[in-house]
């Protein structure tokens, strides 16, 4: 949550600031501010609530010359959305902004008396105070040492955070820190950068190096320093971006949603291919042992939303091949369930970022107790992916809408990768088993490029869609497994209020819901529960529910249980996830950009959720 960008070096600060927080903009969207270093060393400050664009338009005004400036959008957590709770905030010689949230700012306020000082509603600003305070009493040399005012100040504050910070009479300089959420940072031809991610930072520069948790970064205009917290000067580990800027534009597409829906089959070739040999998964190249998968006696998955839906189809998969118990967790409540963890359990992590905060504190606890981790993580060099005993990267490329596709795509192919590979080395499977199962895990790649080829039934469904208040998603097996993505996704982007169901369980409550017209989405792709699915399709078609059907091609179904039917391309029923969240997600888009909504910037939403 919260996009953070700084910059000092000869460019123009105000375009790289802005520039930089609209690539951000999709990690949080109620205000956007900057502070710039004046070359005649004043610090002007704008803070505006709304999207960048408002800040954008604001500043267009200011005529000022300026090298060296800090940017943020923001997710609100601390006070509502007002300029006043918008960063920077500026305390004394200290002017920061900040991503994450300081757990113990009200003790802070009381112990250092700040209450009198503070404007605004945020615990970002007694960040600043501190930082203030530190900067200007030193209790360990003489004041107005920065490096020393920052250490002081995270010695003090509990919580998470990703600072950036000015101060007033150090000109050309940004001073970062983190704990927790995410910082990057480059030094290029032009000037250096940090950022809350690279997306703000990939047209300027290939190389970068994450920021180490409780490190303070200098930016200079030539270099970019890293000292720990004893003064050690530490050499950044330079890492590479693996994708490029067009990347991380629309390419053309009206939003970044649909363009990502379109890239799933290049995805998933990316995330599947170069992992197989001999047309069996193997993660050799990736260090990991197959050890790992025939020493463990029971599987934890943890993740959260998309993540853990996705998780939940690979413990569908799972558990009847490999005979062993295999749980989906919520990260959220994992830990504080008192799970039962040891050395035998093998923790799969999924996450897209990679730092969503619930599902990295769930990894810390899992290794805290034995457990050894695998995570199946996106964006590389995220926290999730270092604190991990191994990493099997999804190769989805940067997923900008809030609104997760391709990344669930590809967590899904990790995970029927996965399978497969642990069935095999636990004799669960043969080899020519194996080989069947991948050949039919490659054909889901032209099943989707079916679907996206012929939009029609998807935008047909959308325009009986908008006008719903509930709509239901229902399935057995794996295709209630299927309906929890969909519900999810149509309510994110589309307001309407979506439920899953497993389709046998809706008589027992749910059913009384069901009214005129109700859509109820349908899927019945599991032959072997196909007839009992149609006969709970009739319940709700009785109730005078809309419903929208997806099955396999030639299902044996009448006509009078729906009103729209879509067929899948053939594939077996394992498999047909891949198509049906395309229909899924193709459903929610048309949806929302039928009702004239913000695809990919729904409303309280952010894209990372780095706040527990
Ligand atoms: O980055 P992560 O995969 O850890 O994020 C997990 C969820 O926050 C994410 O999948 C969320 O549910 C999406 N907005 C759903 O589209």
């Amino acid at each position: 949550m919260c996009g953070i960008i700084g910059y000092t070096g000869p460019l123009d600060a105000k375009k790289v600031v802005i520039q930089g927080l609209e690539q951000l903009e999709y990690r949080g969207y109620d205000s956007a501010g900057m502070a710039l270093q004046t070359e005649d060393h004043h610090l002007l400050l704008m803070k505006e609530a709304g999207p960048v664009a408002v800040l954008k338009e604001t500043s267009r005004e200011a005529k000022v010359r300026s090298h060296c400036g800090i940017g943020h959008t923001r997710w609100a957590t601390h006070g509502g959305v007002t300029d006043t709770n918008a960063h920077p905030h500026t305390a004394g010689k200290v002017t920061l902004i900040h991503n994450g949230i300081i757990e113990n700012y009200h003790e802070i306020v009381e112990r250092f008396h700040f209450r009198e000082e503070l404007v605004s509603e945020t615990d970002t600003e007694v960040a600043a105070w501190l930082i203030n305070h530190f900067y200007t009493h030193s209790e360990k040399g003489p004041a107005g040492n920065p490096y020393r005012a920052l250490c002081e100040a995270v010695r003090t504050i509990k919580g998470s955070y990703a600072f950036c910070v000015l101060f007033e009479d150090i000109p050309g300089k940004v001073f970062a820190i983190r704990n927790v959420s995410p910082l990057v940072a480059a030094a290029s031809s032009v000037g250096t950068f940090i950022a809350s991610d690279l997306t703000a930072l990939i047209s300027y520069t290939r190389e970068y190096f994450v920021v180490p948790e409780n490190h303070v970064v200098v930016l200079e205009e030539e270099r970019a320093r890293l000292l720990d917290l004893e003064g050690h000067e530490v050499e950044p580990q330079m890492l590479e971006v693996n994708w490029d800027t067009e990347a991380a534009q629309k390419g053309g597409y009206p939003h970044f949603m649909i363009k990502e829906i379109n890239e799933q089959p290049e995805a998933l070739e990316r995330t599947i291919k170069p992992r197989l040999n001999g047309g069996l998964p193997d993660f050799s190249e990736e260090n990991i042992p197959d050890t790992l998968f025939t020493d463990c006696e029971k599987i934890d998955i943890v993740a959260c939303g998309t993540a853990m839906y996705a998780g939940m189809v690979g413990k569908s998969l799972l558990e009847p091949m490999l005979k062993i118990p295999v749980s989906v967790n919520i990260a959220s409540e994992f830990r504080y369930e008192q799970p039962l963890l040891d050395e035998r359990t093998l923790t799969i992590i999924i996450s897209q970022s990679g730092e969503t905060i619930d599902t990295l504190a769930a990894l810390r606890l899992a290794k805290e107790h034995g457990s050894r981790i695998l995570s199946i993580v996106n964006v590389k060099g995220s926290t999730i992916a270092r604190e991990s005993d191994y990493v099997l990267y999804t190769h989805a490329g940067p997923e900008i809408a809030v609104a997760s596709t391709k990344a669930y795509s590809v967590q899904l192919a990790v995970l029927y990768l996965l399978v497969c590979r642990m069935a095999l080395v636990r004799n669960c499977m043969t080899e020519e088993e194996a080989q069947s199962f991948i050949e039919e895990l490659l054909k889901t790649i032209p099943a989707i490029r079916q679907v996206l080829g012929d939009l029609t039934p998807c935008k047909h469904v959308s325009e009986r869609m908008v006008s719903a208040r509930n709509a239901f998603f229902i399935g057995r097996g794996l295709d209630y497994a299927f309906s929890l993505e969909g519900a999810l996704k149509l309510k994110e982007i589309s307001y309407i209020h979506a439920e899953a169901y497993a389709a046998g369980e809706l008589k027992h409550g749910t059913i009384a819901l069901i009214e005129k017209n109700t859509p109820v989405v349908a899927i019945a792709t599991q032959e072997h529960i196909f007839a009992k699915t149609i006969s709970n399709i009739r319940e709700v078609k009785a109730r005078d529910a809309y419903v929208i059907l997806i099955t396999k091609p030639g299902a044996d179904v009448s006509s009078e249980v729906y009103d729209i039917h879509i067929e899948l391309p053939e594939l077996s029923d394992r498999f047909t996830v891949f198509p049906v969240a395309v229909i899924l997600q193709l459903i929610a888009y048309y949806t929302s950009d039928g009702k004239g909504l913000n695809v990919d910037k729904p409303r309280n939403l952010a894209k990372s959720v780095t706040v527990e």
